[in-house]
């Protein structure tokens, strides 16, 4: 049985996550939001006192990450997504993490995986590409309103800033950098609802799907991210 997989990247607050989820239900397909991973590996950095910018104490967080606890309400804190973006930058911590992608990937009947280099690298061969984007100030203003939902005091140009610098960083980092693969489809979000983001992509990606002879029913448990060496 041969693997569907739905490539998402793009940058924070693009709208990549929510449309990721709602796409893997309904073509019955499997989803993880691989930011999570980078964030975990971020939390055990801070958690640990360490420097998210030592290349040595991010890889060793990588390589022992638990994948039990990728559900820690404490991903999504500010403080951790600026340390994500920062181990994700070090080589060491991605080749780590890129067997687990892989092999989620690649298990029948296939997944979505949305992040920053699906398309271009971790699943080059994915059947579906889709670059999610929106402008900084649109983006900054669904985050800032993500954390006030939480009861989060919230500063807008702060939160914009931070987007700025995160972009920067994702997009300028040597290895694996945020790009839209040639094959992508682009997906501007700036002025589009959830709904008619979702609806443009199952018309994009429904057509392929029914080309591949692939046949997606949902499967019970994704693969154990353990017993992966590096690719
Ligand atoms: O999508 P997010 O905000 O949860 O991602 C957190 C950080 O992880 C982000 O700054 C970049 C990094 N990341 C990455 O480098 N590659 C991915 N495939 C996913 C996330």
């Amino acid at each position: 049985m041969s693997a569907f997989i739905i490539a998402i990247d793009g940058p924070a607050a693009s709208g990549k996550g929510t449309l990721a989820r709602r796409l893997a239900a309904h073509f019955g397909l499997a989803h993880i939001d691989t930011g999570s991973l980078y964030r975990a590996v971020g939390r055990d950095v801070l958690k640990a006192a360490l420097d998210p910018a030592d290349p040595v104490a991010a890889e060793q967080a990588a390589a022992s990450l638990d994948p039990a606890s990728l559900d820690d309400p404490r991903l999504r804190a500010e403080d951790v997504g600026r340390a994500a973006s920062q181990v994700a930058a070090h080589p060491g911590v991605r080749a780590a993490l890129l067997a687990f992608q892989r092999r989620f990937a690649t298990t029948p009947p296939g997944a979505v995986l949305d992040g920053r280099d699906i398309g271009t690298v971790i699943c080059p061969e994915a059947q579906a590409k889709l670059f999610v984007t929106a402008s900084p100030e649109v983006r900054a203003i669904r985050r800032a309103t993500e954390l006030s939902a939480r009861g989060e005091k919230v500063d807008y140009a702060a939160v914009l800033e931070d987007i700025r610098v995160r972009d920067e960083r994702d997009s300028g980092r040597s290895t694996a950098p945020l790009r839209q693969a040639d094959d992508a489809v682009l997906v501007d979000t700036s002025n589009l609802t959830a709904d008619a983001v979702f609806d443009l992509a199952v018309g994009l990606i429904g057509g392929r799907l029914s080309g591949s002879g692939a046949t997606p029913t949902r499967r019970s448990a994704p693969p154990s991210p353990q017993g992966g060496g590096r690719e």
